[in-house]
């Protein structure tokens, strides 16, 4: 959502009302810590250097988490903000359905289909509900969830902790538990949660309220909060949501996407099962990047284990598109069940641009991406001691974007040639019985 200048003057008496019956309503859901075992083991390994704890610092791995049982991998689906922004419509959004199950795209995890801003209508009705834009959606919201169930997918709407949302229909400040309620008897899945005229009044107060309220109505609902990092969500969104944006909003440009990348790295260590770090939603296909630049977007944010929602027109993609989007080895490194976000773990050359970036998968695998942010073709390596291996480790490297193996015994570092903004993405599996002596 494109942010706007808020008017907070306008709303502050009313939020000055209305903030003990605020403050009263907020009752906390309980939260459960709990370390992933797999993690442990992991740890234990012979395989690895005795700094691979630093490097993939995993100390607020699961610490809080949204005991709702969702987001035990990265939400996965789609998005009408990034391309079709304001213009939308129940006839779009039902061929988006039909376009992600005859695509393929809903077969890889890509369920959710998820409404952002203008569904609504501009004013709530006597009864003070949401009401559906009559124009746009005139069969309402519950037809085209049902709609959307009987393929198989996940339908998500939105709305905001505010008095209005970004294009200024109704907030669901002060009203979540009667937003909530009404949601769910549509049969909605997932919420994404904005911060337009928020009346100055902390996140940490305004986001809990419709935590608790979609806890109340009984029904399963992803909660994606999205207060665009403002206050350092990482620290205390992961007991009250299911994701948290980390940064200001996307756009589709090599600087803006290359930006996010290094502003959401550095909360990599909050992400985990139940709890994930958002960058903001998918520009891939949306043509203001090129096909290189798009590939190492959807790779690191396959490693970041980013949400992966499209935001381009499914109903209309080119094959480079379809091809980056489906990848399934890329897919699987972002839905690995191990859930511990990768980053950013070298940056030599010019500004820091030849970068490696990796993560710790089940089994003992790493994840390895050799980034080339330069705007010429340059050698990345990928040396042991960087990614914490132990230098005699054997390793195997499958190559993730040409399909192969590229060798059996790699052994203390790896490196590729790497065209300007292109990536290269690996599996590394080492063999710990067979290391070097
Ligand atoms: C629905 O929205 C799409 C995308 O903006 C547009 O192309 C189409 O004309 C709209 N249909 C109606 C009936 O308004
Ligand atoms: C509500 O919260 C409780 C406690 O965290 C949890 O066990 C339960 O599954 C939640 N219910 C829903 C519908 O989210
Ligand atoms: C896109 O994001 C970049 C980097 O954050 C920013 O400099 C630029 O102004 C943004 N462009 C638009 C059109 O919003
Ligand atoms: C499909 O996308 C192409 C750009 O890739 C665009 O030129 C064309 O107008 C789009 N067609 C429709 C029907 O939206
Ligand atoms: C980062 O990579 C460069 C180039 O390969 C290497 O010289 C340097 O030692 C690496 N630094 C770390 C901390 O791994």
């Amino acid at each position: 959502m494109a942010k706007q200048k808020q008017s907070s003057a306008c709303f502050l008496n009313s939020a000055i009302l209305l903030f003990t019956i605020f403050c009263a309503s907020s009752v906390s859901v309980s939260v459960s810590a709990r370390v992933h075992p797999i993690l442990q083991s992991f740890h234990q390994k012979p395989i690895f250097r005795s700094n691979f704890h630093s490097i993939y610092d995993t100390s607020n791995y699961g610490t809080f988490q949204l005991s709702n049982g969702l987001a035990k991998t990265p939400q996965m689906g789609w998005n009408s903000w990034n391309f079709f922004a304001c213009n939308i419509n129940e006839t779009v959004i039902k061929e988006t359905a039909d376009a992600l199950i005859s695509t393929g795209l809903a077969d890889l995890g890509y369920v959710y289909v998820n409404i952002d801003d203008c569904w609504s209508s501009v004013t709530r009705n006597l009864k003070a509900q949401l009401v559906p834009d009559e124009k746009t959606f005139p069969s309402g919201i519950k037809a085209v969830a049902d709609y959307v169930h009987a393929k198989g997918l996940k339908l998500g709407i939105y709305s905001d902790a505010g008095a209005f949302t970004c294009q200024v229909r109704p907030g669901s400040i002060f009203l979540e538990k009667e937003d909530a309620a009404l949601f769910a008897s549509w049969g909605i899945d997932y919420l994404k949660y904005d911060n337009c005229y928020n009346l100055g009044i902390p996140a940490k107060k305004r986001y809990p309220p419709m935590r608790d309220a979609l806890n109340a109505t009984g029904r399963t609902i992803f909660y994606s909060i999205c207060e665009w990092g403002e206050d350092d969500p990482a620290l205390w969104a992961g007991a009250v949501g299911n994701s948290w944006r980390t940064t200001e909003d996307i756009n589709d440009t090599w600087a803006s996407m290359t930006n996010i990348a290094d502003l959401n790295d550095k909360w990599a260590t909050y992400a985990g099962p139940g709890g994930w770090n958002d960058p903001d939603m998918l520009e891939v296909g949306n043509g203001g990047m090129t096909y290189q630049e798009y590939r190492a977007h959807f790779s690191i944010w396959a490693l970041m284990k980013a949400p992966l929602l499209i935001g381009c027109d499914v109903r209309n993609m080119t094959a480079e598109t379809i091809e980056i989007l489906t990848n399934k080895e890329v897919i699987d490194i972002n839905q690995d069940p191990l859930g511990v976000q990768g980053r950013k773990v070298n940056a030599s050359g010019p500004d820091g641009c030849n970068q490696v970036w990796a993560g710790p998968l089940s089994g003992g695998r790493l994840a390895v991406v050799l980034w080339n942010r330069c705007s010429s073709a340059t050698t990345i390596t990928a040396s042991w001691d960087t990614i914490g291996l132990q230098s005699g480790i054997r390793v195997s490297v499958r190559d993730l974007w040409q399909h192969q193996e590229l060798t059996s015994d790699a052994v203390s570092s790896f490196s590729a040639k790497v065209d300007a903004h292109d990536c290269r993405f690996y599996l590394f599996t080492p063999y710990p019985d067979h290391s070097v002596e």
